[in-house]
């Protein structure tokens, strides 16, 4: 590139070649342009303008957001601010909902009477047992949940006064109490037990493990170890920015969608493999692999671009995923409780070999937060169809978070984005007995 030493200036010049036309684009914070100033670029009057193409938004900010912020080149992720390691170090899940919701943490009345609603909003209605027993017993659980979670906007039609943001958040409060009942529900269906209520004076976790593994005693008290590994897990995921479920919730509620329906397309968008459905895949990889013995000949077909290896690789990280790092750490104090995961060993010798082989390091293919989370709820006892849903029960705060900030930012609209049209041209109708 030429350097013409002009003065600087927080502008783009852009010659457009067609015309010989000059034009000054403004340069935001961020290095951000907007598309629409590229619309002025024209080679006439009757043309549309300019615009960007961005298949997969690869480069393109779809809103300005506060609530998390990501790093990728230096493997930094900090919810409003807070860095990961701080918080699973020395919060709670609720009040890391708390903090990405309101935008600050909370003081002790503000978190006790939070906690308190979250507590008393945990129960479904009894209709909602009557559509789990239309499943199948082999149905997968985020199926249940996802349709579960669709099916509350019919219990609160008041929801869909998205302006309102008092409605709102009891609509909020709701969700985020009521995911780990329908999970649990979900989880009992499937193994035909018995559906098991919350109770009221256990913490979050505490009472998530109580409706999903009390059998046939009066009370289950989780192993605490077990307990705060579940809600160190769950505050990694609570958010992730405009990933592609945060994306699809924004983009459902751009429509005035009530939240439950939005959060249910949310749902839909994480449960795949390169999303949140990854932790799921990488625990059926490590068990196909079965035996480190295997490991070259997997490998062999990773280099040859046949198979992925799930659990690494990431649009924004181009490091080390931090939540990678705590997990690691999590998975080694969960498995003094529960014994060592015989699928650990294959985890690590993947992991060495992806850190020093040329094809993953060209690619910056690091293990990312679903890697090892999976060895984990296995270890916990979780079925492999359970892996996704217990993402989706923390990353429910995240979309919610993200779904307010869109409806609160006075830039957005119903999203629509263009196409680049390149099907046929008008042709005529042709009857179907005069077809070739
Ligand atoms: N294994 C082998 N090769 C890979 C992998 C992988 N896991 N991920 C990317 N690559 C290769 C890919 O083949 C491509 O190679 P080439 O340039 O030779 O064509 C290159 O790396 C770039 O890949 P990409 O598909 O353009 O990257 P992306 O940013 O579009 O995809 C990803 C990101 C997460 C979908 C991808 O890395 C992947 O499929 N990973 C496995 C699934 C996974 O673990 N997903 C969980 C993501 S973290 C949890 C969450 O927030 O969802």
């Amino acid at each position: 590139m030429e350097d013409r030493g002009a003065e600087p200036r927080n502008t783009l010049s852009v010659r457009d070649n067609r015309t010989g036309k000059d034009y000054e684009i403004d340069i935001h914070e961020g290095d951000v342009v907007r598309a629409m100033d590229f619309r002025q670029i024209k080679v006439n009057e009757d043309d549309f303008g300019m615009m960007a193409y961005d298949p997969a938004f690869t480069n393109t900010a779809s809103t300005r957001s506060r609530i998390t912020e990501i790093d990728g080149a230096n493997g930094i992720l900090r919810y409003r601010g807070y860095p990961i390691e701080q918080l699973a170090e020395k919060s709670s899940f609720l009040e890391v909902c708390y903090l990405i919701l309101k935008g600050e943490l909370p003081s002790q009345d503000e978190l006790d009477e939070f906690v308190h609603h979250v507590t008393f909003h945990t129960y479904a209605h009894e209709n909602i047992i009557k559509l789990l027993n239309g499943f199948r017993y082999d149905a997968h659980a985020m199926g249940i949940v996802t349709s579960s979670v669709a099916a509350l906007s019919t219990f609160y039609p008041e929801a869909k006064e998205v302006h309102d943001p008092e409605n709102r958040w009891i609509q909020i409060i709701r969700l985020v109490a009521k995911m780990p009942t329908l999970a649990a529900f979900a989880y009992r269906h499937h193994r035909g037990l018995p559906y098991i209520y919350p109770e009221n004076e256990l913490s979050y976790t505490g009472n998530f493990l109580n409706m999903l593994f009390r059998i046939g005693v009066k009370e289950y008290r989780a192993n605490p170890v077990l307990e705060r590994a579940l809600d160190v897990l769950f505050i990694l995921h609570a958010d992730h920015e405009q990933n592609c479920s945060a994306t699809t919730m924004r983009v459902i509620g751009s429509s005035e969608s009530d939240p439950y329906s939005a959060l249910a397309g949310a749902m839909a968008a994480l449960y795949g493999p390169l999303h949140g459905g990854a932790n799921e895949a990488v625990l059926r990889m490590l068990n196909e692999i079965g035996h480190t013995d295997n490991i070259p000949d997997f490998m062999d077909s990773v280099r040859r671009g046949e198979r992925r290896l799930m659990g690494f690789g990431h649009r924004v990280y181009k490091a080390y995923d931090p939540r990678a790092n705590i997990i690691k750490k999590t998975a080694h104090e969960v498995f003094e409780v529960t014994g060592n995961n015989p699928l650990l060993d294959i985890a690590l010798e993947l992991e060495k070999i992806a850190l020093q082989e040329d094809y993953f390091v060209e690619r910056n293919l690091y293990p990312n937060v679903d890697f090892y989370s999976g060895l984990i709820y296995q270890a916990m006892g979780f079925p492999v169809e359970m892996f996704p849903v217990l993402f989706a029960i923390p990353r429910t705060v995240g979309w919610l978070a993200q779904w307010e900030e869109m409806l609160e930012d006075k830039e957005q609209k119903i999203a629509r984005p263009r196409q680049v049209y390149v099907g046929e041209g008008q042709r005529d109708y042709v009857p179907v007995d005069q077809r070739g």
